[in-house]
């Protein structure tokens, strides 16, 4: 019988300092996370510099907490994963870093994370028996993919963000309609008086079998509609009713998610999903939910959605996910780099 596996996490990869101890790539025995939103809020986005000092100030601290937390001892730890991409690399750097030290110092393996394919680890993280192939959505602040999977470790894409991602997209209309960042939940709550139908923002589907995604003109349709097509005008959106900017959010939230759900519906068909997944910061989105829902139980498939409090950025994702690239002996060793981009 295989003995019990405790994997600490770590998670720098963007605007928030994680640690976990999953055990067994399911039980998860402690989740710290340090949010940096303040220190960004005023700029509207996430400044890299500023993240990078954040992280190296939070990232000791929070992987204490989380072995603490856990109730294991340090030299119960069997690995130490840490997502070393994408992300911003002077943020990556610092998990990064710790990791290694930590491993180091525990004598335990490193293990490399895809951040990305974490984000999807959240929506499976319980599942039994799970049906494939499986189509699987990741929308972050970062990015917008779309993959088919064949398995955990077996992911293989089939079409990204070409522009903005649904997130970022999120995030600057949230800045033009003067709403907090990050602008997801702003745009989310202001969307819930407003009519989605009120004005009709374009869906770009790009080519005919593309599944590639594009969001930057439909923010631009946004930014053209409060400051007037010549961009000469002012805003007007400091003279508009809160209506009239609940219909703009509500309107431009229904074409991200449209264009999101025809493009994952478009993947399931083409190759036969019995199972769609959903991961990353918007799937905590309750619309994207709930039409994506409605449209895998139309077409008989299951989908499986992140828990809300694992869709934004955690360290639980990252432990869980190294289990099983621990249990397929996959390890990284010291000469493990951050990179900005993604492998795959
Ligand atoms: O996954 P995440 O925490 O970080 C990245 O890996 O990028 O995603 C953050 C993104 C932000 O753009 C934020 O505005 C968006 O997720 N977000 C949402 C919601 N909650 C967070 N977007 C739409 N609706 C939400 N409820
Ligand atoms: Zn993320």
């Amino acid at each position: 019988m295989q003995n019990d596996i405790n994997i600490l996490g770590i998670e720098t990869s963007c605007d928030e300092t994680a640690a976990a101890i999953v055990l067994n790539g399911s039980e998860v025995l402690s989740s710290m996370i340090s949010s940096q939103i303040e220190l960004h809020q005023k700029y509207g986005g996430v400044v890299p510099e500023i993240a990078s000092r954040a992280h190296i100030e939070k990232i000791y601290p929070i992987v204490e907490q989380a072995i603490e937390q856990s109730g294991i001892s340090k030299k119960d730890i069997d690995a130490v994963a840490v997502a070393n991409q994408p992300g911003l690399t002077v943020a990556l750097i610092v998990g990064l870093t710790a990791a290694k030290t930590l491993a180091l110092a525990l004598g335990k393996p490193l293990i490399a994370i895809n951040h990305i394919h974490a984000h999807l680890q959240s929506s499976m993280m319980d599942v039994q028996d799970l049906q494939l192939p499986a189509i699987a959505l990741v929308v972050s602040g970062g990015h917008t993919s779309l993959y088919k999977c064949e398995n955990i470790l077996d992911l293989h894409l089939l079409g990204s963000t070409i522009d903005d991602a649904a997130g970022e997209a999120f995030d600057k209309v949230a800045s033009i309609l003067n709403l907090t960042y990050p602008g997801g939940p702003s745009i989310e709550k202001a969307a819930k008086d407003g009519n989605p139908k009120a004005i009709h923002f374009p869906r770009t589907m790009l080519a005919k079998d593309s599944l590639d995604f594009s969001f930057s003109g439909l923010k631009t349709a946004v930014l053209y509609y409060c400051c007037g097509q010549d961009m000469k005008g002012q805003s007007r959106v400091a003279q508009m009713s809160q209506k009239e900017i609940a219909d703009i959010a509500a309107s431009f939230q229904a074409a991200v998610i449209d264009v999101l759900v025809r493009k994952t519906k478009m993947a399931a068909d083409r190759f036969s999903a019995k199972t769609i997944l959903l991961g990353g910061g918007v799937a905590a989105n309750t619309l994207l939910r709930m039409e994506l829902e409605e449209m895998a139980s139309r077409t008989n498939r299951t989908l499986l959605v992140a828990p809300k409090k694992y869709c934004t950025d955690n360290a639980v994702m990252i432990a869980s996910l190294a289990y099983h690239k621990y249990k397929a002996g996959l390890f990284a060793d010291m000469s493990l780099e951050a990179k900005a981009g993604c492998d795959n």
